[in-house]
């Protein structure tokens, strides 16, 4: 690796990222190059974002031409791509209005502003809680990072947003008891990611449910995520029965360009007047004209059914991994986002992996996250699962 950068890297740049030593300038399908040449596959995709691979022909063109039409007007203007990937968004998620920003905390904190915005307007102002839950990862902005569970992430930033409450996943007695009529909304990852890759269970789901009839409380299901088609379906909110009033969308939908959406329900969004909130960037055209590739490639019945063919190859190899190395404590997840639970540090496996020419990561401190592209084929999935394996076992994975 060139240590050019990584001395520049530690004289400019905010320290705040533990990377890995390498430096990609190209990428090819699932495919990613050094400068030197060394290809890996990568099974992480930029954390969930690259979903149609790297060096996407259609994604490439699109991006081309409309650089070359027109890249950026505001907000200031009506906008024909933000309609354009507004009608199929509420199509896909049964939420009838997008609010387009750039990333996911964005797409969270709009979700969480209009919660309360709701409120407000209902005259209800004494109705500010939160309830978010233990493990729960939703962004590091003020907001986001007031409804995010680990202290780590929190405490230097103290003080943050007050009124939130963390319930436990698997309690639902306590959930219960903690949701009453000064909650605002209920906050959900559908399946926790940086938590460790953990489906909220369908009891809990139920629980969820069973709270907001009862005390009116608003659902947002962040979906940045699990959401955008990556587990099967558009959400994975379906899956587990919810009804979200807000979901909020990034990672995959951009396709490697930054987007955030967050989606609202024409009862909450009856709420909102203009000023209430913006963005400059927001939905600009470079976004949204990527944005309709992906969904376009998404609405594609030979994607879904590689993506499903390539998910159930990979589970029922990491089952059957699992019972060959002894430190896979679990295998979990849905469709492309898999987290493999271990006995041991999921660093070393990481940093095995990554040596073996293979991209994942670690979330939590045991569990080994992948996310791959969407376009993987049966014979990437071939082609990681020994690398993976073998990594395992280099890492103390075996025999133990
Ligand atoms: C569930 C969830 N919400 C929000 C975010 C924040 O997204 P971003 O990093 O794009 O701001 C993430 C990022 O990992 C996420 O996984």
């Amino acid at each position: 690796m060139s240590t050019s950068v990584q001395e520049r890297e530690a004289r400019n740049i905010l320290q705040v990222y533990r990377r890995m030593p390498a430096v990609f300038d190209r990428g090819e399908g699932t495919r990613v190059f050094t400068s030197e040449g060394r290809s890996y596959l990568d099974f992480i995709s930029g954390i969930g974002v690259a979903s149609l691979g790297h060096g996407h022909k259609d994604l490439a063109d699109a991006i081309a031409a409309q650089a070359q039409t027109l890249l950026h007007t505001s907000n200031l203007f009506f906008h024909p791509l933000q309609t354009e990937v507004a009608a199929i968004l509420a199509d896909r998620t049964g939420l009838d209005r997008a609010f387009f920003c750039n990333s996911g905390s964005e797409a969270v904190e709009t979700c969480l502003k209009f919660a309360r915005r709701y409120w407000f307007t209902q005259g209800s102002t004494g109705r500010t809680k939160y309830v978010a839950f233990r493990h729960a990862f939703h962004g590091r902005t003020m907001g986001a990072l007031s409804v995010t569970w680990d202290d780590h992430y929190r405490a230097p930033f103290a003080p943050l947003i007050p009124n939130v409450m963390f319930a436990d996943p698997d309690d639902i007695t306590g959930f219960e008891a903690l949701v009453d009529d000064t909650t605002a909304a209920i906050i959900v990852e559908p399946i926790q990611g940086e938590g460790g890759v953990r489906p909220i269970s369908a009891a809990m789901a139920s629980a969820i449910e069973g709270a907001c009839a009862r005390t009116g409380a608003l659902l947002i299901a962040d979906e940045v995520q699990s959401g955008s088609g990556r587990t099967g379906p558009f959400l994975y909110s379906r899956t587990l029965g919810l009804t979200p009033d807000l979901v909020a969308l990034g990672k995959a939908l951009g396709a490697g360009v930054p987007i955030g959406v967050a989606m609202f329900s024409n009862a909450v969004a009856a709420s909102a007047s203009p000023g209430d909130h913006g963005s400059t960037y927001g939905g600009n055209l470079l976004a949204c004209r990527a944005a309709l590739v992906f969904l376009e490639a998404l609405a594609s019945p030979t994607l879904t059914a590689s993506m499903l063919a390539a998910s159930e190859r990979l589970f029922s190899g990491l089952r059957s991994m699992q019972e060959r190395v002894p430190t896979i404590r679990d295998v979990r997840g849905a469709g492309l986002m898999v987290g493999i639970e271990l006995t041991v540090d999921a660093a070393p496996v990481v940093a095995a992996a990554f040596e073996r020419g293979l991209l994942i990561n670690r979330t939590g401190a045991t569990v080994v996250r992948l996310l791959p592209p969407y376009i993987i084929t049966l014979a990437d999935v071939d082609a990681a699962l020994p690398l993976l394996e073998d990594a395992l076992v280099a890492a103390g994975g075996s025999g133990q």
